[in-house]
């Protein structure tokens, strides 16, 4: 767990499901909440998978976890969520907790795994199932078990002509967002394999996937290079801004092209005027431009991004992404320092 924590992930969660066998899952909770409470997590995000909400061990998890250490936790991640009843028994129990605890109600976010036929059959019911949820995320491993694929391996090994993931990762991306969560690819299971690791880390990358889980520390590396925008992409967004001003503000016209390829059009200006603001505002490292962004009630800023940028990214600049019908995506980008 201290290389865990040590690490350049940006997220941590601690399992008390499949990683952990049925006979320690009790020893297993205070375990956890001894390591939420002893290392150094500084900038990442804390986050412990309870066991599925229909198995025996679920509530335990829930109160033992978050009676020891709820204030140093920032999602709970819920598997094998089938339908949105699944996510609401976690938000209520958490709102008990943190009522009887004294902790902020509300802070604590879901994170829900999709994993089987029905939950990804009801993904869209359960992307807007709690103010909570802050990501969707793909299981492939249970997810081939419950489909009766004959692969074992989640690799793209099939004699199949494509990606057999394809509609699954696509469906969940666009139940995330339409409902402005983040979307997160699931594990690469071949730990060797680092060049089919980063295969399909960019394969998710290229559906607008915010990031992918990583099994070994090998795989760390690929997964932020993959998901990390670049300096380049992050100027590319201010001159964006630039031009875009001077078009509208001095050449006063509706739509601006910049290079050989970016058009904006004109009803995106509001979009553009709260982007631009948050730029600046982040740019002075004032973090009170998350919550300008919260306020403003901005679609395409997914909530979860926004609180976890509050929890963790104080110090970040952020890359804007831009496409014709306005902005597509924010992402943190590591200070410099
Ligand atoms: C992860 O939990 C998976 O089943 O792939
Ligand atoms: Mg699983």
């Amino acid at each position: 767990m201290e290389k865990a924590a040590s690490s350049a992930a940006d997220e941590v969660f601690l399992d008390l499901e499949d990683a952990c066998a049925p006979l320690e899952k009790p020893a297993a909770r205070g375990k956890v909440v001894e390591a939420l409470r002893t290392h150094d997590w500084h900038g990442k995000t804390r986050v412990v998978r309870i066991n599925q909400v229909t198995s025996q061990f679920a509530f335990d998890d829930l109160r033992e976890v978050v009676t020891g250490a709820g204030d140093a936790l920032d999602c709970i991640m819920v598997p094998k969520v089938r339908n949105a009843g699944d996510v609401a028994f976690v938000d209520r129990a958490l709102i008990q907790l943190e009522q009887a605890l004294g902790l902020e109600v509300g802070r604590i976010g879901i994170e829900a795994q999709i994993e089987d036929a029905e939950g990804l059959m009801r993904a869209d019911e359960i992307a807007f199932s709690s103010d909570r949820l802050e990501t969707l995320t793909y299981g492939p491993a249970d997810f081939s078990a419950s489909m009766q694929l004959p692969s074992l391996s989640v690799r793209n090994d099939y004699n199949y002509p494509g990606d057999i993931f394809h509609y699954v990762l696509f469906k969940l991306a666009v139940a995330a967002r339409a409902a402005g969560i983040q979307v997160v690819d699931g594990p690469y299971l071949a730990i060797h394999d680092v060049e089919g690791y980063r295969a399909s880390a960019s394969r998710a990358a290229a559906l607008g996937y915010d990031g992918k889980w990583v099994l070994h520390p090998v795989q760390i590396e690929p997964a932020n290079e993959t998901f990390t925008p670049t300096q380049a992409d992050f100027d590319k967004a201010a001159r964006m801004l630039e031009a875009y001003r001077r078009a509208t503000e001095i050449d006063r016209k509706g739509a601006v092209m910049l290079g050989d390829m970016v058009t904006v059009e004109p009803q995106t200006i509001v979009v553009f005027d709260e982007v631009e603001a948050l730029l600046v505002k982040v740019g002075e490292r004032q973090i009170i431009a998350v919550e300008m962004i919260e306020n403003a009630e901005l679609q395409r800023f997914p909530p979860g991004w926004a609180h976890g940028l509050a929890r963790r990214h104080q110090n970040d600049r952020v890359l804007i992404r831009y496409s014709k019908v306005g902005v597509q995506k924010c992402q943190c980008l590591n200070s410099p320092e």
